[in-house]
């Protein structure tokens, strides 16, 4: 007779977000995340005909502020329930895309901003030369992610698909110089409190395509 297995699956991270979505937007992190869009606005110079990629958008923190200044924004996605939170705001110039960013990307863009997505994707200079890839000439990058941390920002790092307990600034700065993007600056935008008492300092990279 073989002993039943007890232990409850891991969940995949696609399922932990669309598990999330509905209360997204309510969570404290999110609420603390709503300062990340004017303060990356304020370094990233867009025009009204610019096509932006949103990577990771979740339910569009990023997207929806940024969607008035330009021409059209793509929410990428892997998870459905995130995007349809997003396609109810009903902004007509923020197209969903629901798919890994390796699968490829759909279309050029003059911008690529993401906000607390690069820690989910194990190959991060794979990520930065499809970024760099889907970038027209002179085209930037302003991407948000937590510097280096212990593992505690989110508890249960497998469950939540985390592949990297944040960045150093100079690792991560040399592989987006390696993918072909230039200009490379870091600077602090926000803190978030969590709920296990700590506060954890997240990042704004920003940069072009040479
Ligand atoms: C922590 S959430 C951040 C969402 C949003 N940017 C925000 O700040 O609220 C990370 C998002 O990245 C998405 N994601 C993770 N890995 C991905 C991948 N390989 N391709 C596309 N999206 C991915 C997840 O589904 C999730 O919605």
């Amino acid at each position: 007779m073989t002993a039943m297995n007890t232990t409850p699956p891991t969940p995949s991270p696609a399922s932990h977000f669309d598990a999330a979505a509905r209360d997204w937007d309510q969570r404290p992190t999110s609420q603390q995340l709503a300062a990340v869009a004017p303060r990356l606005l304020a370094q990233l110079p867009l025009s009204p005909t610019d096509q932006v990629l949103d990577f990771g958008a979740g339910t569009g923190l990023l997207a929806t502020q940024i969607a008035p200044l330009v021409a059209q924004v793509t929410a990428l996605d892997t998870s459905a329930a995130m995007l349809e939170v997003l396609q109810a705001k009903g902004h007509a110039n923020i197209t969903t895309h629901c798919g890994d960013v390796f699968a490829g990307l759909p279309g050029r863009y003059h911008a690529i901003v993401s906000c607390m997505a690069l820690h989910h994707v194990a190959d991060t200079a794979a990520l930065l030369r499809a970024f760099a890839d889907a970038l027209h000439p002179g085209g930037r990058i302003a991407l948000v992610d937590l510097y280096l941390e212990d593992g505690s920002f989110h508890g249960d790092n497998a469950a939540k698909g985390v592949q990297h307990l944040g960045f150093a600034p100079e690792a991560l700065g040399a592989l987006a110089q390696q993918a072909g993007l230039a200009d490379i600056h870091f600077s602090h935008i926000v803190q978030l409190q969590q709920r296990n008492g700590r506060s954890y300092p997240l990042f704004l990279m920003t940069g072009r395509k040479s």
